[in-house]
């Protein structure tokens, strides 16, 4: 394709970060350098290929890099291709890489589908969230329920300590995988999801109960969930970005609410950014160090437009359209809803 030696692999990561983009980075790349591949890594997403900027990716570099937060590639979730993809292929084309790696959630994947002859492309799902279709879990979300259990059971003492309500308000956008799987590690009880409007009327008369027993109790409610017949509170927008709505806000309102109805004292955190910024679990490195060797020996079999997921515990490869399809939600019918419920946990 090229008229360079050796054989040229592209690395980009793009949209939001999540904890694990370091391991996708470190375990892809020693991958293909061990067998003789040039990497180029493209900085800062989309934006990168725009303004030509990239970089040489040796052993040196990526060596280690899995323990850190963030992507030493530099990440943006604020513009796509849309409207500018002739500019976008002309620029692409002048890194002369015989193929792309590239870990994106769904604003990465719709930016690049429309280069689907042009751009050879192996696809890592990633986000915090959870909620890409086509894969049981993306990485970073264990990351990021980790941060919630460990900050409500740390709030658990200040709230017994105060007698107060303490509400806890997560990241997740319309999915409230976080909230879910946060608020279960950390026994909270109560569990607002954007799936599941809650009644006011129930949520209050839960509260009041507890208060006859119970010194505090936490409320973790996903930054997109909201009361039946009202909506998500949109923080800000931040517009061109592929999802431009930013949620925020819930938790505050919740809190004063609460206090206000019942007389019970409430406060809230909003663990906000904090849960894409630590080192990642354990779990989270296995499954980033499995996607990308992975996503390696698909670029090196040639095995283009393939997504690397996890299904049934296993990674594998599958079509990318496979991880473009509508957000992964939860189901009211979950079997983790069902725990919540039979621990006399709200939901
Ligand atoms: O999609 C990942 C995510 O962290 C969401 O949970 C959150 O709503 C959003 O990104 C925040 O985006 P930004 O980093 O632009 O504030």
């Amino acid at each position: 394709m090229t008229s360079k030696q050796n054989k040229r692999i592209a690395l980009l990561t793009g949209g939001g970060d999540a904890p694990g983009l370091n391991g996708i980075l470190e375990a892809a790349s020693l991958t293909l350098l061990r067998k003789g591949y040039d990497l180029v890594g493209i900085q800062d997403g989309f934006e990168g290929v725009f303004e030509g900027r990239h970089i040489k990716i040796t052993e040196e570099r990526v060596r280690g890099m899995h323990a850190e937060a963030g992507t030493l590639l530099g990440t943006s979730n604020k513009a796509g291709t849309k409207g500018r993809e002739e500019e976008f292929l002309e620029k692409f084309k002048k890194l002369e890489v015989d193929g792309l790696i590239v870990a994106g959630g769904d604003g990465t994947f719709a930016g690049l589908s429309a280069f689907k002859k042009d751009i050879p492309i192996i696809g890592v799902p990633k986000t915090i969230d959870n909620d890409l279709s086509g894969t049981d879990i993306t990485f970073g979300y264990d990351t990021a329920v980790s941060v919630v259990a460990e900050a409500v059971d740390s709030l658990r003492a200040t709230a017994h300590a105060h007698k107060r309500v303490i509400v806890v308000e997560t990241m997740g956008r319309t999915a409230g995988w976080i909230a879910l799987g946060g608020g279960l590690a950390s026994f909270a009880e109560v569990i607002l999801l954007p799936e599941m409007p809650f009644s006011k009327t129930k949520l209050i008369e839960f509260i009041k109960e507890k208060q006859k027993t119970h010194r505090g109790i936490i409320v973790v409610v996903s930054e997109g969930a909201h009361a039946a017949g009202e909506d998500a509170v949109i923080a800000h927008m931040v517009i061109g970005s592929p999802q431009e709505e930013r949620y925020g806000g819930i938790g505050e309102r919740t809190a004063r609410w609460i206090e206000k109805e019942t007389g019970w004292e409430s406060r809230h955190v909003v663990l906000g950014h904090l849960q894409r910024a630590k080192s990642p679990t354990a779990t989270d490195r296995f499954l980033t160090l499995g996607m990308g060797v992975t996503a390696a020996r698909l670029a090196m079999a040639q095995k283009w437009f393939q997504a690397v997921v996890y299904r049934n515990g296993v990674i594998q490869a599958a079509p990318i359209e496979d991880v473009m399809g509508p957000a992964r939600l939860v189901n009211s019918d979950h079997r983790w809803v069902d725990f919540a419920r039979e621990l006399g946990s709200f939901i």
